[in-house]
């Protein structure tokens, strides 16, 4: 009884050697599309992502991935010269690790081996072409995508294969603005309100009171990182792990931010609450200047902490780092530890990362 119930688990613990040796996660991309564009409003691509591996994938649909059809950077364009567009569409703060954890629907694409989805996009939603004119322009979607294992509940990266290449000539009209923002705008008013406060746009009275919290944790966030920085200018513990390699320039870069966003405040912006439900967002913002100020505020914003580790009062700081003239930044990366190997690779892009300005501010686990 014993030996044969052995020689079972023995027999299936082969079998599963076995599976897990020949088991290989692969993705294949490949982009389709208007080969002559009358117009950006016709460069539309359609972006088919393939399980060519023999494993079934819970693929994450990150919005900055050619999954999600959201106008995010999630392409790279540029014609035989090296002129590109200028991307503006949305920066979004998303969390893998947090959508992957809850399970929400929605939060993965799962593909069985052999199956495939396709995904298209509007590429005037997110560029404009106006400096780099009408040419014929290369596109590579972004290959990077986030796979959840259902059975370690880890999430890991894995880089998709892409097959053949896109371009797309475009003419004509190099531009289209389908977005229209408001300025301060305040749809609902209450009369408690301080005059001077934060605007909101399709806030309930819950939403408000944290957003007012988040403010004052924004605000505490901003001056305490630009104080430590000006008190600091040399190679602690706080500034290298976020930021990389102590350099002065890179340095004053980053002083230069915090000021910046010292000197907006957080009562200046709208907070918008009704736009976005997104449960692995916390929030994003559009780059163009006429959307300066407006920050959408989605679903996993409400479920984080006021303070802390990817908290709401972090979110604020990291999406107001996104605005052009405040700091700029980019999401090259997501998460702690994904900030923490940038700061060691590359310091450069360290200081263009939004997460990295939000958990160097937020200094959780505190850092001398
Ligand atoms: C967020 O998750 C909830 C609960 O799983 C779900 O009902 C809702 O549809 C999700 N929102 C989106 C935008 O996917
Ligand atoms: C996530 O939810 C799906 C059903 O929506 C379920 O089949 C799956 O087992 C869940 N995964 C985890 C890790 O809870
Ligand atoms: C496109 O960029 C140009 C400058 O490069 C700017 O003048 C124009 O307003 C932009 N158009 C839109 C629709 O954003
Ligand atoms: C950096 O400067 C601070 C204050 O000027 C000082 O207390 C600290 O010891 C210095 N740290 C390093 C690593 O040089
Ligand atoms: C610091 O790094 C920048 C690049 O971010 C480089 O251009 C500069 O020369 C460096 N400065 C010093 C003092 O090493
Ligand atoms: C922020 O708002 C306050 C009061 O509403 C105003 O005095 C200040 O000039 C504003 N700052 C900026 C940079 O807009
Ligand atoms: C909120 O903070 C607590 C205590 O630090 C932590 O255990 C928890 O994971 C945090 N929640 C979220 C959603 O980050």
């Amino acid at each position: 009884m014993l030996s044969s119930t052995k020689l079972h688990s023995f027999a299936s613990a082969l079998i599963i050697y076995a599976l897990s040796a020949s088991a290989t996660q692969e993705l294949t991309l490949k982009l389709t599309g208007t080969e002559i564009a009358d117009g950006v409003d016709n460069l539309k691509v359609v972006a088919s992502l393939s399980n060519t591996g023999d494993e079934t994938l819970q693929v994450l649909n990150d919005p900055r991935s050619i999954l999600s059809s959201h106008p995010t950077n999630s392409f790279s364009i540029s014609d035989a010269d090296g002129a590109a567009p200028s991307f503006n569409g949305m920066k979004v703060k998303y969390s893998p690790s947090f959508a992957a954890r809850k399970n929400y629907t929605n939060a993965f694409t799962t593909l069985t081996p052999g199956q495939s989805v396709e995904v298209e996009h509007d590429l005037s939603n997110a560029y404009n072409f106006t400096q780099s004119g009408a040419s014929r322009y290369n596109i590579i979607p972004a290959s990077t995508f986030y796979i959840y294992d259902l059975q370690t509940q880890e999430v890991s990266k894995l880089k998709a294969k892409i097959q053949g290449e896109h371009s797309s000539k475009l003419h004509g009209r190099l531009a289209v603005s389908r977005r229209s923002f408001a300025k301060r705008c305040d749809d609902d008013h209450d009369d408690d309100e301080e005059p001077t406060g934060p605007a909101f746009q399709k806030c309930n009275h819950k939403q408000r009171r944290q957003i007012r919290r988040a403010v004052q944790v924004a605000t505490k966030y901003a001056h305490n990182a630009h104080d430590y920085l000006t008190d600091h200018t040399n190679a602690t513990d706080r500034y290298e792990t976020w930021f990389g390699e102590y350099n002065k320039t890179r340095h004053r870069t980053v002083t230069k931010h915090y000021a910046n966003l010292v000197e907006q405040g957080y009562k200046n912006y709208t907070y918008d609450c009704g736009t976005c439900d997104d449960n692995g967002t916390f929030a994003y913002v559009y780059t163009e200047p006429d959307a300066f100020g407006t920050i959408y505020l989605c679903g996993a914003f409400w479920r984080a902490n006021a303070t802390g580790t990817d908290s709401r009062g972090g979110t604020l700081v990291h999406e107001s780092t996104h605005f052009t003239k405040l700091a700029g930044t980019a999401d090259h990366v997501y998460g702690q530890s994904g900030a923490k190997d940038l700061a060691k690779e590359d310091p450069d892009e360290a200081i263009t990362n939004a997460d990295t300005h939000e958990y160097f501010a937020e200094n959780h686990p505190a850092l001398d």
